[in-house]
Formats: structure tokens, sequence, C-alpha cells
């Protein structure tokens, strides 16, 4: 069993030619909304993988709740320890999505910044990925309890006690979020995978690349959830025991595969698509 602790948010997306520049207006995008949050997103990856998950959140007590919440209860991510909070909103996500796929995110964190240490203070957790759209001190927490592997994903980039580095069997990067952290990844222990959008990923242990992976070629609508995706599926193959550069190629086709449909939710990646991918 896989706890994700982390941050549900729904997402309202404007989908346009372009993405505005600072003090920029444009205009002539479509409007959706889709359940999102990286821990969410994170949560129904690794579902639909072919792991079983629990995610660990918060949200409010609005109506944007139950909309945040629908994918991840219609694939069977077990929610008994997502509490709805009294007087907060729901995490929102506002996504600018332009012709090329690419994407600029504001997130109001609403609930998610409510979840507390004490939250996951005795929790029973196995295996365990978290992911910075909630408090560092919330996933120290819950670090702590896990016997399992644990997974971080430090998104986004914030600064982090050295004792929740290495709690990490694997912490999860992408070039900008690498550069932040520096050394202080590798100083951990952990392995450390870091993803390099349309050239692939990375995978690091002390000091040392251990694994790299290119993605196949796909046609990118929407990277929304790919990152996410990413985590998801390497952290559910390592645990499965994959080889490392498997684990890897898993990642980066499963990855690909979010980039080919809009949304998050939406386009998170089924096990068996992954598998055809990879096979042809
Ligand atoms: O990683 C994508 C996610 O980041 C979106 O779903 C949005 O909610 C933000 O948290």
């Amino acid at each position: 069993m896989i706890t994700v602790v982390g941050s549900v948010n729904l997402d309202i997306v404007a989908t346009g030619k372009d993405l505005p520049r600072p003090g920029e207006t444009v205009t002539g995008a479509r409007l959706a909304r889709h359940p999102g949050g990286k821990g969410a997103n994170q949560a129904l990856a690794a579902r639909r993988l072919g792991a079983d998950v629990r995610l660990i959140a918060a949200v409010g007590d609005d109506d944007m709740a139950e909309e945040a919440l629908k994918l991840l209860r219609a694939g069977g991510v077990d929610l008994a320890a997502t509490q709805f909070v009294n007087g907060e909103t729901t995490g929102v996500a506002l996504i600018a999505v332009a012709a090329s796929g690419e994407n600029q995110i504001i997130v109001c964190p609403g609930a998610n910044a409510v979840l507390a240490p004490a939250d996951l203070e005795g929790e029973s957790i196995e295996h365990m990925m978290g992911v910075l759209e909630v408090s560092p001190a919330a996933l120290l927490a819950a670090a702590r309890c896990a016997t399992g592997f644990v997974a971080l994903n430090l998104a986004p980039a914030l600064p982090v006690t050295g004792e929740l580095l290495q709690r990490a069997d694997l912490l999860i990067v992408n070039e900008t979020e690498a550069e932040w952290y520096g050394t202080a990844l590798h100083d951990s222990g952990a392995m450390v995978a870091v993803s390099l959008g349309a050239e692939g990923a990375q995978l690091w242990k002390d000091g040392r690349v251990i694994a790299s992976a290119t993605p196949p070629r796909v046609d990118v609508i929407d990277t929304t959830g790919a990152g996410d995706t990413f985590c998801a599926a390497l952290t559910t193959a390592l645990i499965e025991g994959m080889p490392a550069d498997a684990a890897l190629s898993f990642a980066v086709a499963a990855g690909a595969l979010a980039c080919t449909k809009p949304g998050a939710q939406p386009s998170l990646a089924h096990r068996a698509d992954v598998e055809a991918l990879l096979s042809t």
C-alpha cells in the first residue's frame, strides 16, 4: 500500500494560443475545470498504474471539494484519511495552457495549508509518496511513520530540513528544482531522479548517474500532470522491484502519455497504455 501525503486542488484551466507575459492580457482562451493537485494527481496516477493507494490530504467544506475528489473516488483511491476542513476553501490552481502544451500555474493552497504534523503522527504507513504542496513539517511527520519506501517530490522548491531529505529513498525534482536544492540532494544518500522535460530523465545515486531514459515521441497537447505521472510511475516501479533503468523508462513513457490529453487527472496514464507504448 502506498500512502500519498499531498495536495488536492481544483484546476481552473484556460487554454489558448500563447501564455501571457507579465502585464499582458490575452483573450480567446477556452475554459475548463479538472480535478488536480500534485498529491491527488500522484495518488491517482499510482492507482492507474496498479498500486493500492490511500491519500492523506485536506479539502475545504465548499462546493469545490467533491468536484476535486471526483476522479480519485471513481479511480479507487482510499480517501478515508482525507479531511474536510470547516471554514477553509478547497485548493485551487489557476492554469494557463498554450498551444505548445506549455503551462503557467498559480496555486491558492486553501485547505492544503492546514494539513499539520499532528494529522500524520501515529499513522500506519508502509510505502509513502509526499509532495511539497503541503508543509514540509507534515511530510516529515509522515516520513517518520513510514516503514517502507519513501519518495518525495520536492515541488515546488521550498526550504526543507536535512532529516526530511535523509528519510527519503528517492527524491524527485525537475531541472529548476535540482539547481535550487543543489548538493543537498545528493548528500542525503537517497536516489535522485531529475526530470528533463522532453529530454527524458536521469536517476542518480551517490553523485553518479545510474540510469538515463528518453521518452517516446508523442503529440503534446498539455504537459499538466506529466511530472506527477513521472513521480508516481517511478516510485511504483521501484517498489515493485523493477531495475533502475527499466523503472526510469517506464516513468518517462507514463509521463509522455500524460502530455497527450488535456487536464491533469483526465490525462493520467493507465498501466496497459504505458506497457503498450513501451512495446512499440
Ligand atoms: O502538477 C500539476 C498540478 O500542479 C496541477 O494539477 C495543479 O493543481 C498544481 O498543483
